[in-house]
């Protein structure tokens, strides 16, 4: 196994649960267009993007719509959206994750951002951690979305380090798929029936430090 020096982690499910927002915002959506949308929909929009998002939701719906009507559809999904998030405080931030972070950084680790969600930087401030990122590589700055491996390189672009040596923290099948094909690690935050193609998965960050991660990395690569 390769250094590891940098980790890249995702932002919706891994750092803050603002799935529950997603959906708040999504249901107003479906609603307004009487298309019937529950939680267990919303599991299939975990790591998808905005645009994807939607089309599932029309698929759902049975509906069509022109690029544009889309469009317009997704922007105020996301006024919506950002409604909750302004109000997102900094003890939101899921357990453990703040202390996993600012360990990382003392041991010396470079610390990505890895999100395709086009608000990231502003819930990072929100929650008050701007400063333990290195770089932020997040859906402003990428073309292709999850499963692609788009976000994780340009990651470790920024990062300035090769791709071998970073790992990636991730709780959607699709950033998994995306982080192998990049060719880097990856912890999967869930559950094994989720993630199934995790190196590691853990249910949090709780209680956990880095070098935990590594040797059960160790540990699982020598199996
Ligand atoms: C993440 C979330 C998705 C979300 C996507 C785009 O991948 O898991 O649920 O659709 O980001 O987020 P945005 O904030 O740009 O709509
Ligand atoms: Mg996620």
């Amino acid at each position: 196994m390769k250094e590891i020096k940098g980790l890249i982690f995702d932002l919706d499910g891994v750092i803050v649960d603002t799935a529950k927002y997603h959906f708040l915002a999504w249901k107003k959506l479906a609603q307004n267009l009487r298309i019937p949308f529950t939680e267990s929909d919303n599991e299939r929009l975990k790591g998808v993007s905005r645009l994807r998002s939607f089309e599932i939701i029309l698929e759902i719906g049975g509906l069509t719509m022109s690029e544009e009507e889309k469009e317009k559809c997704c922007t105020e999904k996301n006024n919506l959206y950002l409604e909750y998030i302004y109000q997102l405080k900094s003890d939101e931030i899921l357990p453990g994750v703040r202390k996993f972070l600012s360990d990382a950084r003392e041991k010396g680790y470079k610390i990505a951002l890895g999100s395709g969600s086009r608000n990231a930087k502003l819930i990072l401030e929100k929650l008050e951690i701007t400063d333990l990122f290195d770089v932020i590589a997040d859906g402003t700055i990428i073309s292709q979305a999850k499963p692609d491996p788009e976000i994780f390189i340009k990651g470790a672009k920024l990062l300035e380090l090769p791709a071998e040596s970073c790992i990636v923290f991730e709780d959607a099948a699709a950033g998994i798929e995306g982080a192998h094909a990049a060719g880097m690690y990856a912890v999967g935050i869930g559950t094994a029936e989720n993630l199934p193609k995790a190196e590691i998965i853990l249910p949090g960050l709780k209680g956990i430090t880095i070098k935990d991660i590594i040797n059960k990395l160790q540990i699982h690569i020598k199996e």
